[in-house]
Order: structure tokens, then C-alpha cells, then sequence
């Protein structure tokens, strides 16, 4: 994990490493003032020598100057270098989510990607400009002080010795109740982005139900339980503070004792006195400020685990050492085929699927809802891998395909289809970037988008709201349906993408279809007969296993799950599509 992780520093690696050095130096600069204020006092305040005061003066000036430019520097090295960190990850993370199969996919939640992409990295972010700034420094300071300590009396440094003891067990004892509660906070904010996402990305559904009252006590509840947490750990921090003052104030009471005895009897100079008490103060703030780089390392390591986590995560699909690039046709084998989701329940969706469909045949694919539909024909552009058997386009392997070539000409509208925000030309551009207007002016007549188009203000420029929010259900599959149809794809996949159109239009697409596009292979999933019975053969799936195929009139006569279907459609009188069709 820490190599996953590591490697993305990149380009940084000079800032993380120039941040701890100018911190050192800083830290160097510091412990002196104290030895430099001590030479001061004895040697001038107290023997009354200006000159040395002024010499002392200076050096302690320039200590001071240099400290604080290296302070500056390493501060401006560690925001650069964590803010760079978080950069790179952001982007290394983005990159491979983008790589990711399906199946990868399927792994996550869209709202756990979220906060792993933003709340995760900008803890990462704080946790490594603390380790740059404050890691190096606190345990330096407290090692340089303790040493200067000794320098100047080893039996006054005793005393602190003890007091960083006492205060290293109490504030270790802290740490080690506050953290829990902090890790459980940081795991309801996970639950708490969730259920933020998933409302708002699913608000009109919330309304629709009108689930306002419940979603929002749903929240509340989440919320306070996060507050009640935070509250918790941070009044438990909260005692850090008096704990704190008490061993300082025992040491400035124990220093002033033994001091006080040691200066008359002439063992201690004043002036180093207070450089001593200069010393415990940064001791005790390092010890401090060790204990909180220490809760927030703990914090971010399991932020960091999500991280490396989705870095690490392999794509599933490759494409081959030498991938063909050219579908030579729109034949399309299964060839005992079984297929499972890897994330799914662990049962196969479909079993033993043994098809042969020819280049340029159109095929209708019925059955009831989760019967595995959609899985079957996801095989085909190769979004999922089968498990047993292949699956050939034009005669060769999918495996065997590029898999930008290959999803290039085999084209899917699939059934849970989304418009992305930008003009109807951008959006159907998707399917090819260089198609000229009058190629998506065609692609929209075949799939009978272009009456509607025409009729908004802008025609081809309107806008689309992001996920397509601005028209209509049916509008949206006749424009995913023109994408797709502009990549003039070999094999044609229509995952019951005409479900909201209505059944003239559904009709005229399909003439549409058989006219223009004669030579491209159809697949056509509907879960209504008529938009099927005019294809050449008809599927007919049952619990992931094929138990027709042919067509229309032959399935009639001797294909009982057929025969059902149609009879639960004409009684309905659903078909009025048949009329209208
Ligand atoms: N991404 C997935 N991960 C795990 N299981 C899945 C996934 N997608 C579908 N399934 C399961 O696989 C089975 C077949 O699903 P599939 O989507 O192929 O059905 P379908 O025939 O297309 O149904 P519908 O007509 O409702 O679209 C279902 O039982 C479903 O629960
Ligand atoms: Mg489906």
C-alpha cells in the first residue's frame, strides 16, 4: 500500500524532501536562541558588558532571521509538496477508475469513488503536511532540547526527564481512547456521503414518493449521530490541554526550587535558568505536538488504505499482445457460453448459450425481467468476459479484438442510458467526434429523433442538462439510439431501448433500421412482442437459458414461454400497439 501510494508523490519528491531539511535547520536556529539569551544575560546583562550584549544581540538576530526564513521555506515546501501529492493521486485515481471493466466497477459504490476521490485524498493531503512539517520537527526539537538540557545541568534535566515521561503515558493513554471514536467518525462520514449522494442524485424519486419527511429524519439522525461522535472525541482531546499545563507548570515550579537552590549555591547562572525554561517549553509542545501528528497519521491511514485500494485495483478486461483492429462482418457465436457476476450472487446468469447469428440478421431477444438479457448481449462488445465457452463478432474470439475497435463496431444503446451535458450535437458526437452535421442530421432521421429536434428553438444546439433531465424518457432513448448509430457499427445492440417510445415511432425506427442499415447485424431486446415479431428470429430466454429460436410464427406454434407472452400482451390489450404498429 505505502509503495502504491509513494509512487505518486512524482515530481514532489524534491519539495518532501527540502520541507523536513529547512524544518531541521529551522529547529537548529531555535534550540540556540536560548543558549545565545543565556551568553547574554550572564556574560553581559549580569557582568555589566555592553559589547557582549551587543554581540550576542547580533548573532541572536541573525539565528532569528535565518530560522524564520527557513520556517517560511519549509512551510511553502510542504504545502507545495502536499497539495502536489493530492494532485497527482486525484489524477492517478481518475485515470484508473477510467480504465476500469465493468466488473471493476460493479466493486463500488458511485458514492464511495466520490469521497475516495475527494474527502479521502484531502485527508491524505492534511496527514502528509503535517508529517513534513510537524513529524520532523517535534521529535528533533524534543531531542535537541533534552540534549542542551543535559549540557547545561544534568540534575535539573532529570526532573523533565521524569515530567515527559508522566506527560508521554498520559496523552499516549488519551490518544489511545480518542482514536477509536475518530476512526468510527470517519466511517459515518462515509455513510453519511452515501446517503447525501444517493438523495440528491435521486431527488425527483424522493419526491415523487414523496419521502421528503423520511429522507430528511434519515439525515438528521445521521448527522447528530456524526456530531455526537466528533463531540466525544474532541472533548476526550480536550484533556490534553490541562494535563499539559499541569506538567509544565510542575516543571516551572520544580525548576525554580532546585534553580533557585543551585544559583545560590553558585552550580546555575541565571541566564541559564531561563534558557532551561525556554528548553521544557519546547519539550513539552513537541511531546504535544507528536501526540496530535500521531492522531492524525491514524486518521488518514485508513483513508489511505481506501486509496491504495482503488489504485491498486486491476482492470479485468486487457486487450491482447496483437489485437485485430477490422470486424471483418456482424456474424455473432456463442458458443456454450456460461457466464456469473463476479460481484453478483456467485450463480450463473446464463447457462450453456450455443447461438449462431448471421452478418446483417436482425434478432429479437424476449424474456422476463432479470432472466439475463442484458447480460447476454454485454458479451457481445465485450463489457464483461464469459466465464466458459467464447463469444465470436466476425468469426474471431472477442478476446482477440482491441477492445476500443471492437466496442467502436459493435454499438450498444444501453439500457441504462445517460445524455451528458452539452448541445444534441455534442452529445451525438460522442459516437463519432468527426462526424459532420449532416451525418447526425441522417443518424437522428433513422432513428426518428428529428422530428422532435426540430421543433425546440435551437434544433441541433439545444442544450442537455447533465443525465439528460430536459427531455423526455422517450426523447433521450431516440438520441442514445442516433449515437449509436453514428459509429455505423457491423452489430447494432438495442438493450430495450424504444421501452418509452411509443409504437408507431418504435414501428418506423425498425423500417428505418431494415432500410438504411441493412447490412448491420441487430440485436433487439424489448419486452414487448410487437417490437420483435418482424425480426428474422426471435430469442426466447428463460432463467439465463435459451429456449427458442426462430421465428415469430414458428414460436407460436411450439414455443409454450412464447405463446405466453403474447397471450399476456393481446389480453391486456397492450396492443394497441399491435394496431398502431
Ligand atoms: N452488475 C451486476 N452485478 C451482479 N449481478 C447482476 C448485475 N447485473 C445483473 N445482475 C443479475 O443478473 C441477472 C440477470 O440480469 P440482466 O440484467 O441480464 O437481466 P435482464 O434480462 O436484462 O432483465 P431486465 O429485463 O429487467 O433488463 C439478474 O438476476 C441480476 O440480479
Ligand atoms: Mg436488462
Amino acid at each position: 500500500m505505502l509503495k502504491t501510494l509513494a509512487k505518486e508523490i512524482r515530481q514532489y519528491k524534491k519539495a518532501t524532501i527540502l520541507a523536513p531539511v529547512f524544518t531541521a535547520l529551522e529547529v537548529l536556529m531555535e534550540i540556540l536562541i536560548p543558549f545565545v539569551t543565556a551568553s547574554i544575560i550572564d556574560q553581559g546583562i549580569e557582568a555589566g558588558n555592553m559589547q557582549k550584549v551587543y554581540l550576542y544581540g547580533g548573532i541572536m538576530l541573525v539565528f532569528a532571521v535565518i530560522s524564520l526564513f527557513c520556517g517560511v521555506m519549509a512551510g511553502r515546501y510542504a504545502a507545495s509538496a502536499s497539495s502536489g501529492y493530492a494532485c497527482n493521486l486525484r489524477d492517478a485515481m481518475y485515470a484508473n477508475i477510467q480504465k476500469y471493466s465493468f466488473s471493476n466497477i460493479d466493486k463500488y459504490s458511485t458514492a464511495g469513488l466520490v469521497t475516495r476521490m475527494t474527502t479521502d485524498v484531502t485527508n491524505v493531503q492534511n496527514a502528509y503536511q503535517m508529517i513534513l512539517r510537524i513529524a520532523s520537527r517535534a521529535p528533533l526539537m524534543l531531542i535537541c532540547s533534552m540534549v542542551m538540557c543535559f549540557v547545561i545541568n544534568v540534575r535539573l534535566s532529570l526532573i523533565f526527564l521524569a515530567a515527559l515521561i508522566f506527560l508521554g503515558c498520559a496523552l499516549a493513554f488519551i490518544m489511545s481512547r480518542t482514536l477509536p471514536v475518530f476512526q468510527e467518525v470517519f466511517s459515518r462520514y462515509d455513510d453519511l456521503n452515501a446517503s447525501v449522494q444517493e438523495n440528491v442524485s435521486a431527488i425527483r424519486v424522493v419526491k415523487a414518493f414523496v419521502r421528503e419527511d423520511y429522507e430528511n429524519r434519515k439525515f438528521t439522525k445521521a448527522a447528530e449521530k456524526l456530531c455526537s461522535l466528533f463531540v466525544r472525541a474532541e472533548s476526550l482531546l480536550a484533556l490534553n490541554n490541562p494535563v499539559m499545563m499541569l506538567v509544565i507548570y510542575g516543571c516551572i515550579i520544580g525548576l525554580s526550587w532546585f534553580g533557585a537552590h543551585y544559583i545560590v549555591a553558585g552550580t546555575l547562572t541565571t541566564g541559564n535558568l531561563t534558557s532551561l525554561f525556554s528548553y521544557v517549553m519546547s519539550m513539552m509542545m513537541s511531546l504535544m505536538m507528536l501526540s496530535m501528528v500521531f492522531v492524525m497519521i491514524s486518521m488518514s491511514a485508513a483513508s489511505a488504505k481506501r486509496i491504495a485500494e482503488v489504485l491498486e485495483e486491476k482492470p479485468d478486461l486487457t486487450n491482447p499482445e496483437q489485437p485485430l483492429t477490422k470486424i471483418p462482418d456482424g456474424q455473432i457465436d456463442f458458443n456454450h457460453v456460461n457466464f456469473s457476476y463476479k460481484h453478483g450472487s456467485g450463480e450463473d446468469v446464463l447457462h450453456d448459450i450455443d447461438l449462431h447469428i448471421h452478418a446483417g440478421e436482425t434478432v429479437g431477444i424476449i424474456g422476463g425481467t432479470g432472466c439475463g438479457k442484458s447480460s447476454l448481449v454485454n458479451l457481445v462488445s465485450r463489457l464483461y468476459d464469459a466465464d466458459e465457452g467464447s463469444v465470436c463478432v466476425g468469426g474471431h474470439d472477442v478476446r482477440e479484438y482491441d477492445m476500443e475497435a471492437l466496442r467502436n463496431q459493435v454499438a450498444v444503446v444501453l439500457q441504462k442510458n445517460v445524455l451528458f451535458s452539452g448541445t444534441i450535437l455534442d452529445n451525438l458526437r460522442w459516437g463519432r467526434e468527426d462526424a459532420a452535421k449532416e451525418e447526425c442530421v441522417e443518424a437522428c432521421r433513422q432513428a426518428c429523433a428529428d422530428d422532435f429536434i426540430e421543433s425546440f428553438p435551437n434544433q441541433y444546439d439545444t442544450w442537455i442538462e447533465q443525465g439528460g433531465t430536459n427531455v423526455s424518457g422517450g426523447q433521450k432513448q431516440r438520441l442514445c439510439i442516433a449515437r449509436a448509430l453514428l459509429k455505423k457499427p457491423k452489430v447494432l445492440i438495442l438493450d430495450d431501448s424504444t421501452s418509452a417510445v411509443d409504437t408507431a415511432t418504435d414501428a418506423r425506427i425498425r423500417e428505418a433500421f431494415a432500410k438504411k442499415i441493412p447490412g448491420t447485424t441487430k440485436l433487439i431486446i424489448s419486452q414487448r412482442i410487437s417490437s420483435v415479431q418482424d425480426a428474422d428470429r426471435i430469442l426466447v430466454l428463460e432463467e439465463g437459458r435459451v429456449t427458442g429460436f426462430d421465428t415469430h410464427e414458428k414460436l407460436l406454434k411450439n414455443n409454450a414461454v412464447y405463446q405466453e407472452i403474447y397471450e399476456a400482451q393481446m389480453k391486456s390489450g397492450g396492443d394497441f400497439d399491435e394496431k398502431a404498429g
